[in-house]
């Protein structure tokens, strides 16, 4: 080895020695470094409370405290969670880009019929988000457009294929703290019913390409296909379910995720015991959402709403119709604490 290169001073001997020198003042000034973890610890502490304070608006705090106190009493045995899918579990934006729906992700073999369904899309989701339409007439327009969204997958010969293609190229993420507030129900055996509009096959399978794992207390209540056996899908089964529709009858529709049959659309023992879970948490992105726990005769609600668009116009209604209202696609982790402050009570 040459001389010169075993005496120059490189960057990277520097560099050691410098932190070696680092380390050792650090080790005799140890007050420094409990000032540094306290302030920055505060800092991140008080960031969050700030980006939690600016996404968030409760109307009626006195309500939302005696829901909870009624709540706490009984304890998470009678609790349940009711959750739509579509920008209440998934973000609304990913990177500057709206995230896709499980309508809005599938790719058909045939590109015509995605072509078709956007166009749909682009005319009704302005719609589906007008403050100013009826209830009814925008009930009339969701009819509409999911009857004609489902005949065209039927008529394009949508494939159980493509479904799995187009869930690992799709633009989907759930918010972030969703798997660990599916995590904790889990832990508590606190049953978690995802209600939605969409597609329950799809929703699965983002369930598994996205989560990597199956939750044994959440099923799916959604629009469920039948294919035949090439794999093509030929029908939907019960009735159809949209935004404005989610009521007692689509509730009877519970079946476990994992059962792909799902032939019977009446309610099992096990999901007859999600009507004795009388303490419901319900989360949604759109007033229809409210609709999801008609079916039950439950005794205490927190309603939890995010508004994704349209915040100015639509904030005053949704903070009358909601308990919690989210704003700025904010991720769920105020709902885990929700739900936390719920399981440590007296009852459980
Ligand atoms: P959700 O009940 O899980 O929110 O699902 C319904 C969403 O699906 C709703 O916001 C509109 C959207 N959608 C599409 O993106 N494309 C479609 O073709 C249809 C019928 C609905
Ligand atoms: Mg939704």
């Amino acid at each position: 080895m040459s001389y010169r290169l075993l005496h120059t001073t490189s960057p990277f001997v520097i560099k050691t020695r410098f932190r070696f020198r680092l380390v050792g003042w650090l080790v005799k000034n140890p007050a420094f470094i409990r000032v540094w973890c306290c302030k920055n610890c505060y800092r991140t502490a008080a960031r969050i409370e700030m980006a939690k304070a600016d996404s968030l608006v409760i109307l009626d705090k006195d309500s939302l405290e005696k829901k909870k106190t009624a709540i706490c009493n009984t304890g998470s045995k009678k609790l349940q969670v009711i959750a739509d899918f579509d920008a209440t579990l998934t973000r609304y934006w990913i990177n500057g880009q709206r995230g896709q729906t499980s309508h809005g992700l599938l790719q058909q073999e045939n590109p015509e019929y995605d072509d078709k369904r956007q166009k749909l899309y682009e005319y009704y989701h302005p719609l589906e988000i007008c403050p100013t339409i009826s209830i009814e007439e925008k009930t009339k327009l969701m009819e509409e457009w999911w009857e004609k969204s489902h005949a065209l997958l039927i008529e394009g010969g949508l494939t159980y294929s493509a479904i799995k293609m187009s869930v690992s190229n799709a633009l989907i993420a759930f918010r972030e703290g969703v798997v660990e507030l599916f995590e904790y129900l889990e832990e508590r055996d606190v049953p978690v019913l995802i209600f939605s509009a969409g597609l329950a096959d799809i929703i699965e399978e983002v369930l598994k390409q996205k989560l990597h794992r199956s939750f044994k207390n959440v099923k799916i209540i959604s629009n469920r296909m039948t294919f035949d056996t090439d794999g093509r899908l030929v029908s939907f089964k019960g009735k159809t379910i949209h935004v404005l529709n989610k009521n007692e009858h689509a509730l009877d529709m519970a079946a476990p995720i994992h059962d792909q049959s799902g032939v019977s659309n009446g309610l099992t023992d096990d999901n007859a015991s999600v009507k004795t879970r009388t303490n419901v948490i319900l989360l949604g992105d759109h007033i229809g959402d409210l609709g999801m726990s008609d079916g039950l005769k439950y005794e205490n609600r927190i309603a939890v709403g995010f508004l994704n668009d349209n915040i100015d116009k639509s904030l005053a209604s949704y903070q009358k119709a909601f308990d919690v209202v989210y704003l700025n696609d904010a991720p769920m982790w105020g709902v885990l604490d929700l739900v936390s402050d719920l399981c440590s009570s007296r009852g459980d």
